[in-house]
C-alpha cells in the first residue's frame, strides 16, 4: 500500500496504550528488516532518515525505496525524515514523497521555534505530509547536533500548550531525560513530567534515544502516553554486528555481496520485533484506519 502519514499512523496510539517505532535506517538491508520485523509483527511502523543517511542514499532513492517497499506489504509505514534543520532540505524531501518530517529548531529561542516549525507545517500541509517538532532539547549526539547537558532543557508542560496551537504540529519531541547514542549510565526518566505532558496536549508525544532505554521504562513511558519512540543506534550497532560476522564466517573465496550484507535483514528484524512487543504495537497494522 501507499506510504501513509505520521498524523495516520498515529491515531489512536494513545487512547489504544500502544506506541508506533520510528527506526533509523542507513541502506537498504536494514530498512528491508525493519520492514520485515513490523510485517512479522502485524504493526504499523516508522522508516526514519536522518539528514546524513539522506546524503549518503540520496533523498529520491530513500524515497523511490521506501514507498516501494510499502507498496509490498500491507502494514502501515510511515517515511519520515529525522531530525531535520536545513528548510531547503526539508521541503525537497516533502516535494520527493516523505510522509512526516521533523523540524528540529530546538535550539532556537521559544518564538522563534514557532515561526520555523509553522512555516514547515504551511509548507507540509500543501502536500498532505505530517511535521513534528521538538520543544526542550534531547541530549546527546545525533548526526550534526549535539546537546551536552540535558538535564537543562527539560521540556517545560506550560510552554506545550500554546506550541502546539501556533504551529499545528502532528507530533511533538519531548525531553523528559533520554538522549541519543549509547548511554554512560542508566538514563533517569522523569515519568512526572510526562504526566504533566500527557495532561496539557492530545498532541502525540515523540521520545528520542531509544538506545539503551530500560523495557520497563519503555512501557512505563508507553503506558502514560507517549505515542512515537525513536530508536537508532542499536540498529547501527546490529547493522555492524551482522556484517563482521558474516565477514568472519565466510572464507575469502566468497565474492557474492548479499552473503555479507544479506544477514543484516534478518538480524534488523529481531530487534525491531523485540521493541515491538514492548511498544505493543503487534497487532496494531489496521488501528490507525
Ligand atoms: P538513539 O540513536 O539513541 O536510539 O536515538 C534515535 C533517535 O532519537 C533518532 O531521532
Amino acid at each position: 500500500m501507499s506510504l501513509v502519514t505520521l498524523k495516520e499512523i498515529l491515531a489512536g496510539t494513545r487512547e489504544g496504550h500502544y506506541a508506533v517505532g520510528a527506526f533509523n535506517f542507513n541502506g537498504y538491508e536494514d530498512a528491508q528488516g525493519i520492514v520485515e520485523g513490523a510485517v512479522e509483527k502485524n504493526s504499523p511502523v516508522i522508516l526514519m532518515a536522518s539528514s546524513s543517511a539522506v546524503k549518503y542514499i540520496g533523498l529520491y532513492q530513500v524515497a523511490g525505496m521506501v514507498s516501494g517497499m510499502a507498496k509490498s506489504v500491507d502494514i502501515p509505514i510511515c517515511l519520515h525524515l529525522d531530525h531535520a534543520t536545513d528548510v531547503a532540505m526539508i521541503k525537497e524531501a516533502i516535494r520527493a514523497g516523505f510522509t512526516s518530517v521533523m523540524i528540529d529548531a530546538s535550539a532556537l529561542p521559544y518564538e522563534e521555534n514557532i515561526d520555523k516549525s509553522r512555516e514547515i507545517v504551511k509548507f507540509a500541509c500543501l502536500y498532505g505530509c505530517s511535521v513534528e517538532a521538538e520543544l526542550g532539547r534531547v541530549g546527546g549526539k545525533e548526526d550534526n547536533i549535539v546537546v551536552d547537558d540535558p538535564s537543562a532543557a527539560f521540556t517545560d508542560p506550560a510552554a506545550v500548550p500554546r506550541f502546539v496551537e501556533e504551529t499545528g504540529i502532528d507530533a511533538l519531541a519531548v525531553a523528559i531525560g533520554t538522549a541519543h547514542g549509547f548511554y554512560k549510565s542508566e538514563p533517569k526518566l522523569d515519568f512526572e513530567r510526562l504526566q504533566q505532558l500527557v495532561a496539557v496536549t492530545d498532541c502525540p508525544l515523540v521520545l528520542h534515544g531509544g538506545t539503551g532505554v530500560p523495557e520497563e521504562d519503555f512501557r512505563r513511558c508507553v503506558h502514560t502516553g507517549m505515542s512515537k519512540i525513536n530508536v537508532g543506534t542499536e540498529l547501527k550497532a546490529t547493522y555492524s554486528h551482522a556484517l563482521r560476522k558474516a565477514v568472519a564466517d565466510n572464507p575469502e573465496s566468497v565474492f557474492d555481496p548479499r552473503k555479507y550484507v544479506g544477514p543484516v535483514k534478518a538480524a534488523c528484524a529481531e530487534v525491531v520485533k523485540g521493541k515491538i512487543d514492548i511498544f505493543g504495537s503487534a497487532d496494531k497494522a489496521w488501528s490507525c484506519r
